[in-house]
């Protein structure tokens, strides 16, 4: 039996701006998603669920049915359709802690833990960058257009850069997540702000000009782990994404919520429109940023970033 996790992820800065070839900056925390494959005497691919196992749906698990997809010609996995009823199959089992459609990278965790269980579980020895380019492969299998940056982080962990997924020196912090609860569809708001840049092109490309600008400025700052300047950017941040139309009520309830609380930045995560957003808080501020946040009206909870990976449990 094996069991690999992966996690989540959130964007510090750059969101939407990454789209138009801008810096931004994820990164890995330590909430995750944990898949395990054991044998099976049954000779399929199946799911562990609440009433015992099931033959893994196409339609119930699209990133698991396109992981073990991706497996068929590297390892010697049960047919699809198992006419026989002797022979070895598979059992998946997932438990994630990252919610769902919310802008923290849950379907790529689970779509890398499974690509890393299956890896170990047959024996294929592929390196992170397959597992990474396979997590990609399957999201844009299941999603059509799908950025590399969830999958990326989920398998490097720690804080990277983008377009150009530069690993860095890793910034250990605290951080409040925030979820509206609200369902957010990244490709509607992505498609919202071309839209918008289209009509005020000049106005648009200098705000994501500016956005990149905060990104490059931040790389300094935590890598230095300056919270206090970090937070301040994250601020300005947050105020161009409102800008190009990405914030919502319930966000900026919860934005302004954390920093009344003491958070020294707080922000979107994400595309926006629902979903998340992150305050980056002293260690002494945690709760009362927290509860704050809830009174305000989301979910929130306290992590960390986190330098880990993909890794086997
Ligand atoms: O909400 P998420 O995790 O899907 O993040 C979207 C980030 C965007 O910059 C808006 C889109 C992208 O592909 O980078």
């Amino acid at each position: 039996m094996i069991t690999c996790s992966a996690p989540g992820k959130i964007f510090l800065f750059g969101e939407h701006a990454v789209v138009y070839g801008k810096t931004a900056i994820a990164c890995a925390i330590d909430i995750r998603a944990h898949v395990t494959v054991e044998e099976v005497h049954v000779p399929a691919v199946q799911m562990k669920g609440p009433g015992g196992n099931v033959d893994l749906n196409q339609r119930k698990h699209p990133y698991i049915y396109a992981a073990v997809e991706k497996f068929r010609n590297l390892a010697d996995l049960p047919p699809e359709n198992p006419t026989s009823a002797s022979g070895s199959g598979i059992c998946i089992d997932i438990h994630s802690e990252i919610p769902v459609g919310s802008g923290l990278g849950s379907s790529s965790a689970v779509t890398i833990a499974t690509l890393k269980s299956l890896d170990v579980f047959y024996g294929t020895h592929l390196s992170p960058d397959e597992i990474a380019r396979f997590g990609h492969q399957v999201e844009e299998e299941v999603q059509g257009r799908a950025s590399p940056t969830d999958t990326f982080v989920s398998t490097f962990g720690g804080l990277v850069r983008i377009p150009d997924r530069v690993k860095l020196d890793f910034f250990d912090a605290p951080i409040v997540i925030g979820n509206t609860r609200k369902f957010s569809s990244t490709r509607k708001l992505v498609s919202n702000v071309a839209s918008l840049k289209e009509r005020h092109p000049q106005v648009i490309n200098q705000i994501m000009d500016t956005i990149g600008t905060i990104a490059e400025t931040g790389v300094k700052y935590v890598t230095a782990n300056d919270f206090t300047t970090v937070g301040e950017l994250m601020n300005i941040n947050q105020g161009l994404l409102d800008s190009i139309g990405v914030g919502s009520f319930e966000l900026s309830e919860l934005v302004y919520a954390s920093r009344k609380a003491g958070a020294l930045g707080s922000k979107i995560t994400g595309a926006g429109g629902g979903g998340c957003m992150i305050a980056l808080c002293e260690h002494k501020n945690l709760s009362r940023v927290a509860h704050s946040i809830k009174r305000a009206g989301g979910d929130s909870f306290i992590c960390r970033t986190s330098n880990s990976g993909v890794r086997v449990e």
